[in-house]
């Protein structure tokens, strides 16, 4: 009965001391920082199962606040204080938080996108910045132009299969690119790689694995972390694709048939050396990742946005046409770019026009205690531009549901990444949003030349719900058809060389 008595009272008192520290550490912290307001959870768990597992966009952007309980989420829901902060600050604003599952599993460490800011982030980048940016012009430009070409014939030849085309022609100019080979329409490995990609994006969303809101649990026995065999399954599947993809490339250069390409020169170098080989597959399948969803996606919400909103194409065509005739004389090319700029704006526009490849953009750790207009932030404070609310707010742009491409004709039309944050800020700007804009302006104005865009009765686009991850199959319908019998003969004529060009 003592003994009882003893365990009951030692019991409380235990709990006392836990709920007096956690007082004094909670006014220590409340006393020292300063944080916006919150919006309320439940205990512990805070907005975690607030949170849709996908297109949290309109969610965030009804929110637009912040949310988190253990690991303080910040979303800044205005350009200026993401210019404010990511930007200007981007010093100490542009490392990642920790994420259990979808970097030290499922990536094994070696996902760039996901790296804290550190000296192996830096040497990364170094690496994407020498074949995303310097080089693009004379290497990526080629590629476009075939690969855009045979987007074409596959829009005039299998029509319904347009979202198909919009992935192997994104593929295809970054595959031509790191390994010197082309994809094709239903290529497997192509088909395997969109699909490591669709489930890195799926569990990466907040609130889908627990441990990477709450870091802690990373602590568990890995007997017991639930998480880990799941991550791990996708962690192999996803190094078979890269290795795959690698093993093809060293054949070739045995048999002496490699052309040269960004992995050739990869391999001779002093950085490859040094690589364990998951970083050295993870950097080469970064790019084939990032090179591939982002552009598909994109020409499809321009898309979307022409079958919703034709009063633009209209204007746009005027532009094409008084170049390249309205009897489809020639196809648009990228020399015709400065006398194109309606068409910068319209790339622009499907950049900004509903932000679906980060609705609430992507988490920019503080690596500093710092202030800001009365608020005391630690740390660790984790930040986003809340990508869908700010894109979406008539503050920012008038009219924004409305595509819109006159809304980019200033000055700074043909900087593409000016005027929306489709590519990020700061230091972690996106590494190929070059690459992505030249990807996606002569796709589009070869596309808006040549075809039609039109709603389907009955299978309305509804644009505020377009989803990023589809498991292969189109987002929306719409009806893809030759603009007139000329523009079909334009293709055949122009395209149908390239489609039969095997490397
Ligand atoms: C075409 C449209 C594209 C869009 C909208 C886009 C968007 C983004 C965004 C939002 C980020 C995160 C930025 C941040 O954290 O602040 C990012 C990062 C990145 N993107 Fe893109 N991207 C595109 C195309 C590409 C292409 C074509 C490539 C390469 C071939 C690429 C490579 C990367 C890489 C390597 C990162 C990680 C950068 C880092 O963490 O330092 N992206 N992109």
């Amino acid at each position: 009965m003592i003994q009882q008595s003893l365990a009951v009272v030692v019991a409380i008192t235990t709990v006392a001391v836990l709920v007096a520290a956690t007082f004094v550490q909670r006014y220590q912290f409340n006393k020292k920082y300063k944080l916006p307001v919150r919006i309320p959870g439940i205990p512990f768990f805070g907005n975690s199962f607030q949170l849709p597992p996908l297109q949290q966009g309109p969610w965030a952007k009804k929110m637009a606040e912040k949310y988190g309980e253990i690991a303080t989420w910040v979303f800044l829901n205005s350009s200026r204080t993401v210019n404010d902060l990511l930007e200007r600050r981007a010093a100490i604003y542009s490392s990642r938080p920790d994420f259990p599952m979808t970097q030290d599993i499922i990536s094994r460490g070696s996902r760039i996108v996901l790296m804290p800011y550190n000296d192996r982030w830096r040497m990364l980048r170094k690496i994407m910045h020498n074949v995303l940016m310097a080089r693009q012009q004379d290497v990526f430009m080629p590629f476009q132009d075939l690969e855009s070409k045979h987007l074409l014939w596959n829009y005039l030849e299998k029509p319904d299969r347009w979202w198909s085309a919009n992935g192997r022609y994104a593929n295809s100019v970054i595959m031509s690119v790191v390994f010197g080979r082309r994809s094709m329409l239903d290529d497997p490995d192509v088909v395997e790689l969109f699909e490591t990609i669709e489930l890195f994006l799926e569990n990466q969303q907040p609130g889908v694995n627990i441990v990477d809101g709450f870091n802690f649990l990373k602590n568990l026995p890995k007997g017991l972390q639930w998480w880990r065999p799941r991550g791990e399954a996708i962690f192999h599947k996803t190094f078979k694709v890269y290795k795959r993809e690698l093993e093809k490339c060293q054949a070739k250069l045995e048999a002496g048939t490699q052309r040269e390409c960004f992995a050739t020169d990869f391999f001779k170098s002093e950085e490859y050396q040094k690589m364990d080989e998951t970083q050295r597959l993870f950097t080469l399948g970064s790019l084939m990742e990032a090179g591939s969803d982002t552009s598909r996606v994109t020409i499809g919400q321009i898309i979307a946005g022409a079958a919703t909103y034709p009063d633009w194409v209209a204007r746009a065509r005027e532009h094409l046409d008084a170049l390249c005739g309205r009897n489809a004389e020639r196809l648009p090319q990228f020399s015709d770019k400065p006398n194109l700029k309606y068409i910068c704006a319209v790339v622009k526009e499907g950049f900004r026009w509903r932000p679906n490849i980060a609705e609430i953009g992507a988490p920019h750790m503080l690596i500093k205690d710092d202030e800001y207009e009365g608020y005391r932030f630690p740390a660790g404070t984790v930040f986003t531009w809340n990508a869908w609310s700010i894109a979406l707010d008539p503050k920012e742009y008038p009219e924004p549901e409305r595509f819109w491409p006159e809304r980019f004709m200033n000055d700074d039309v043909e900087n593409a990444l000016k005027g929306h944050w489709a590519f990020g800020p700061g230091r972690r700007v996106c590494a190929g949003w070059k690459v992505g804009e030249m990807n996606v302006w002569i796709a589009i104005a070869r596309l808006l030349y040549c075809f039609d865009f039109e709603h389907i009765p009955g299978q309305e686009i509804d644009t505020m719900t377009i989803p990023q991850i589809t498991k292969q199959k189109a987002p929306f319908a719409v009806k893809v058809k030759a603009r007139s019998k000329a523009h079909a003969d334009l293709i055949r004529r122009e395209c149908v060389d390239v489609i039969n060009i095997v490397y």
